[in-house]
């Protein structure tokens, strides 16, 4: 993160971040690691990070979520440092965010790391679904939590949506207060999004279908933010997609086309990049993108070994994954940042749940040739290549082997379409009844 560049000319906000740990929850980073991450999540939002405190709690506090005392030595905080914004570590309760609003007054606005995430995601977004995705994202965060505040990332320049969408009010209807019609105009934004993401996403499933029926198959990254995605799938194919000491560089996928060793080849794509506490909304909202992860034939798993936290990385990505129901595509382990390491190789626990494990340097380009070589014989593993016929009165069977296989060629027939095809194995029983000829 030391290459940040501030955005503006004008000086940045000044941030204050609060985190806590509740003794009965098992954390995955520890809590100077957690505020660590969001002093960098800041950063990446353009925020300067001035100072920092923590509260261990036996239960939270109902009312104001830490407790009372801690909550004024936080409002003396923020005024001795001139801090503009506090920053909680934890996702708040709308609840929670009226009360500590109410309780730091004017002194400072109130954040917390969803929204920080879905701002930063906002500036990062490129393509039109991108946009949509973070926009609807925002607003779900938004509409339980409307206050006087709640157009607080807008103020940004290009935050407060992808598309700059904090959005105007509607007018007032008899006896409705300015809350009920923020609330009703951001409901009726919301059913908007959707509609529009719906169309996006037929579109989506077109270009997916094309894809698909170039018989080649899909391999998706995946990683914590920062582990270096977009500098691997650079080194693998010179696709020069943005890489940067940023998180959240990459946003939207990216699929580009690589050859491994035995000359054939394979679609690779990049992945938005994963975080511990990743606001739910989000996840939801990016389901459609990753799609792309749950149909992938392989996933290529990249963390970067040279973080001390890297074990919980790779826990933190594996439960997003679990998340979005892709805890059962096939996966490698790809160790990367191996020039940065000054021991040995450290092992991991989850090792067994992946099909291998290669140790990389994306940016030396060392360890390619045989990342590429186990993705070649873990493809090899998860392929069944056949002919079938299917008769033409079962068009819903042909349509779900373009979505499913890698269809190698067709011909029509007076039988039905004969196609020849490869086939992910785990789905071949399905369809064996159609088969003419099979080989693995
Ligand atoms: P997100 O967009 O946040 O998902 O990140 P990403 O996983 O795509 O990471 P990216 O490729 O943008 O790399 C993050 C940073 O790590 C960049 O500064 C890269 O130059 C650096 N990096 C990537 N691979 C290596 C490596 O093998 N060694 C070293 N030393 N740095 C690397």
């Amino acid at each position: 993160m030391t290459h940040f560049q501030y955005a503006y000319d004008i000086e940045p906000e000044r941030g204050y971040l609060v985190g806590m740990v509740l003794q009965q929850e098992r954390a995955l980073l520890s809590i100077d690691d957690s505020l660590d991450e969001l002093a960098l999540l800041a950063e990446t939002a353009g925020i300067k990070v001035v100072g920092r405190t923590w509260q261990r709690l036996r239960q939270i506090n109902p009312k104001t979520l830490i407790g009372t005392g801690k909550l004024q030595e936080i409002v003396d905080d923020v005024m001795l440092h001139e801090a503009g914004v506090v920053i909680f570590d934890e996702e708040l309760s709308p609840r929670h965010q009226r009360e500590l609003e109410k309780r730091l007054g004017e002194s400072a606005r109130l954040l917390d790391r969803s929204a920080l995430i879905l701002d930063i995601f906002g500036q990062h977004a490129r393509t039109s679904e991108g946009a949509l995705q973070v926009e609807l994202a925002q607003y779900e965060y938004r509409l339980p939590r409307l206050t006087r505040q709640w157009t607080h990332l807008a103020r940004q320049a290009g935050g407060g949506g992808a598309r700059g969408g904090s959005g105007g009010v509607g007018l007032r209807g008899p006896g409705e207060t300015q809350l009920e019609v923020d609330r009703r105009e951001i409901t009726r934004k919301i059913t908007k999004l959707k509609q529009e993401l719906d169309h996006v996403r037929a579109h989506r499933h077109l270009h997916r279908r094309r894809r698909r029926s170039s018989g080649l198959p899909l391999v998706a990254l995946v990683g914590y933010t920062n582990a270096g995605k977009s500098t691997l799938i650079n080194a693998l194919t010179e696709a020069d997609v943005y890489a940067a000491d940023q998180l959240f560089a990459t946003l939207d996928p990216t699929t580009r086309r690589v050859q491994l060793p035995d000359r054939r080849e394979v679609l690779l794509t990049d992945t938005v990049g994963f975080i511990q506490k990743l606001p739910t909304t989000l996840v939801a909202a990016f389901r459609a993108t990753l799609e792309e992860v749950i149909e992938a034939d392989l996933l290529l798993h990249v963390v970067d070994v040279s973080h001390r936290n890297a074990a919980q990385h790779i826990e933190a990505v594996e439960d997003t994954l679990a998340e979005i129901d892709a805890s059962s595509v096939p996966r490698i382990l790809v160790l990367n940042k191996t020039d940065r390491l000054a021991g040995p190789l450290p092992s991991f626990d989850l090792v067994d749940t992946y099909l291998g494990t290669v140790a990389i340097s994306a940016q030396e380009k060392q360890g390619l040739d045989e990342l590429l070589d186990v993705m070649r014989a873990a493809l090899e593993r998860q392929m069944t290549s056949l002919e079938v016929v299917i008769p033409y009165q079962t068009g819903q069977v042909y349509s779900d082997l373009y979505d499913r296989g890698y269809i190698q060629s067709e011909q029509t027939n007076s039988d039905g379409w004969r196609l020849s095809l490869r086939l992910p194995t785990a789905q071949y029983e399905s369809y064996r009844r159609f088969a003419v000829t099979e080989s693995k």
